[in-house]
Order: C-alpha cells, then structure tokens, then sequence
C-alpha cells in the first residue's frame, strides 16, 4: 500500500517531514502540501514533488485521495485540526504539543474515545532515540537499583523570536522533556517549581524547573533557549547503585592548533534525524495495520505533557511550587 499524506502546515517541520516521506521512507507518496501561504505551500511541493497543495487545511482532510495527515501547523491549531481528523477517519501524525490546553486534550481525547480508536500519534519523537530507549532499558532491568533522579538539559543557540518568555520556554520547549522523562522513568509528575536567572541583556533567560514524581522521585529541567553555543540536549537518570547519561551524537573529532574538539548540531533536525525517520516510518505502519505504535505518544500523554507545562507556566509567574492534578486515566488509553 502506498499511504497518500497531506501535510499542514509547510514550514520547518512541514517541510522536513515532506522531505523525510519523499526521500527516505518507501510506501508514501505527498499527495498535497498545504500552508495557510500558498507560496510556501508551492515551494515545498516543488522541491519534494507533490501531486497538489492547498491553503484551507479542513478541506484537505476531508480529501478522498488522502489517506492520513501530518500536522506541523502551529501550536493552537493542532486539537482542532486533530478532531478534523478523527471525524475524518483519518490518521494523523500529530506535532507536540497536542494542545497547550490541557481542557483542550481532553476534548480531543473524548473525541477519540467516541470514535472507539485511536487515531493521533504524537510527534514527540524523542521516544526513538537510543540514547532515551537505553536510560529507559536501564531503569526498567533494575542494573542502576531504585532510579532517584533525572537531570535534564536542553540548550537551543538562539530564540525563535524576541518575543519568547521564559513561559513559553516551559510550554514550548519543555514538553519533550516532559514527555521523554515521563517514558524513562515510567512515572508521573506530581508537582512542579520553576525559577529564572537574571540575564546582561533583554534576551530570555534560562528556566530552571524542579519536578517530584507520585514514587518520590526528583527531576531537574534545564530549558536555556539563547544557549549560544549550539544545540545541546542531555539528560542523565541517576539510580542507588549507578547511572546512565547520554552521549554526544558526533561523527567527528577535530584535532588543530593544540586542541581536540567536536562540533553541536545547530538545531533538532539533525541530531534527531534518525528519531523522526523511525517516528514516521512508525506512522505509516499505523495507518497500513490500524495497530498504535506501543513506543509512541498518544492523546493522554499529550494531555500529561499539557497540564504538567501549564502548572509550570504557572508555577513560574507565581513563584511557588505547583501541584500537578491529573484526571484519572480514561479506561480507553490503558
Ligand atoms: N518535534 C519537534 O522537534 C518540533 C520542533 C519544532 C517545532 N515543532 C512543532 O511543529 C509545529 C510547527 O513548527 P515550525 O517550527 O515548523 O513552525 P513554522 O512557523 O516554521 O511553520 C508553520 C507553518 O504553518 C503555516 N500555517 C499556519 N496556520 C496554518 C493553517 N491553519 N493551516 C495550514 N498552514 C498553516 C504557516 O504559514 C507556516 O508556514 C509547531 O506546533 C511546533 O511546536 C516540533
């Protein structure tokens, strides 16, 4: 079968998930780039040739000649794009966050449960990369004892924009780690602290977030958006009787004058490269079989990383520790 996708939204992301489906995964085809910008929706069909584009995204999924969707549009329009879907009856590969609504997630789950199946996969493709498998195999083989802590560091060079908050750090940037320690370590979150350090100049600072875990586990977050010096994700599970930390991805080491040296990715892409493949290649065996991906985000973890950043959003303008309430788990995501 080949999987006939329409991808929403054309930009970064769009874009490279086009260029993952036309180059490196057999069994897809990109039936339409759409993007708000028919220009850009244009440019991207071009180049990694496209049957079609369109602007209007509920059109497109309502589509007889698509048979499931990515969406990489922004933040706020992926629940109702999702719901769009799930009426539709068409599977979607849905980019984080779900919503920054945890209310939100919650109607999209409800949507999805009235629908008897599961129909999103969540595109927190951190889950496939080895070096968070192997932390998750450890923790899980006992080899490091009882698992106490998580440190976690996640670095950009620059902001997007210059309007970025410390808030959208936590509700932008955060949620992968969110997502990705929640898969490590098997727990939940059950409270939330979130501080900023004063910068030299008007760009946003770093934040630093404590988390406890409902197993008296602590977990610290790092989120430093102007970093500087290049993209930098780290994370580190610390167990009673050993740890496990990730490596640097890098194929190369310099050696010049007097120094030894390897060089950062500039951004996601590449040092995921090999995740995003694996989390796509994963979606289009979802829509062939129908069966979910087990590895995979589904809505509730999107609901889960949701409340957890909106209660650290929370617990940074308030200056204070945030308890993090989750609704019962629905019988449908168990
Ligand atoms: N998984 C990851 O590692 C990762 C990394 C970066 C961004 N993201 C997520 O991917 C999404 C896209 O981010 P980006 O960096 O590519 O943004 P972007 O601004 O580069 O691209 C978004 C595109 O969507 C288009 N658009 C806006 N509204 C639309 C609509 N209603 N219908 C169709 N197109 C529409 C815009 O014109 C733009 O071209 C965001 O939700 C972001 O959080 C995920």
């Amino acid at each position: 079968m080949t999987v006939r996708i329409a991808i929403i939204g054309a930009g970064q992301m769009g874009a490279d998930h086009a260029r993952i489906f036309a180059e490196e995964l057999p069994g897809a085809s990109l039936q339409v780039i759409c993007d708000n910008e028919g220009a850009t929706a244009r440019r991207i069909a071009d180049e990694f040739g496209a049957v079609d584009i369109a602007t209007d995204a509920e059109s497109v999924i309502l589509r007889p000649d698509v048979d499931a969707v990515v969406l990489a549009s922004p933040d706020f329009t992926h629940a109702p794009l999702s719901m769009a879907c799930i009426a539709a009856g068409k599977n979607v590969l849905c980019e984080k966050p779900l919503s920054q609504s945890p209310e939100e997630c919650q109607l999209v789950m409800r949507a999805e449960a009235e629908a008897g199946q599961k129909y999103i996969q969540l595109g927190f493709m951190r889950r496939y990369d080895r070096s968070y498998i192997e932390m998750k195999e450890a923790n899980f083989s006992g080899s490091l004892g009882r698992v106490l802590m998580m440190h976690n560091f996640h670095r950009n060079v620059e902001t997007p924009a210059l309007d970025f908050t410390g808030a959208m750090a936590i509700t932008n940037s955060a949620p992968h780690e969110f997502d990705v320690i929640r898969y490590v370590m098997g727990t939940e979150f059950t409270s939330i602290s979130a501080w900023q350090p004063k910068r030299s100049d008007d760009l946003v600072a770093p934040v630093i977030m404590v988390l406890e875990t409902k197993d008296g586990q602590i977990v610290n977050i790092e989120v430093n958006n102007n970093a500087a010096y290049g993209y930098d994700v780290k994370a580190e599970l610390v167990g009673e009787k050993g740890t496990i930390s990730t490596n640097e991805v890098t194929h190369t080491r310099i050696n010049s004058a007097l120094q030894n040296s390897t060089s950062y990715d500039v951004d996601w892409r590449t040092r995921y490269a090999e995740a995003y493949r694996q989390q796509n290649r994963d979606f289009l065996t979802f829509v062939e079989t129908g069966v979910f991906p087990e590895i995979c985000s589904d809505s509730w973890d999107g609901y889960c990383a949701s409340l957890v950043a909106e209660s650290g959003a929370n617990a940074l303008k308030n200056n204070r520790k945030i308890a993090i309430n989750m609704i019962a788990k629905p019988e449908f995501y168990q």
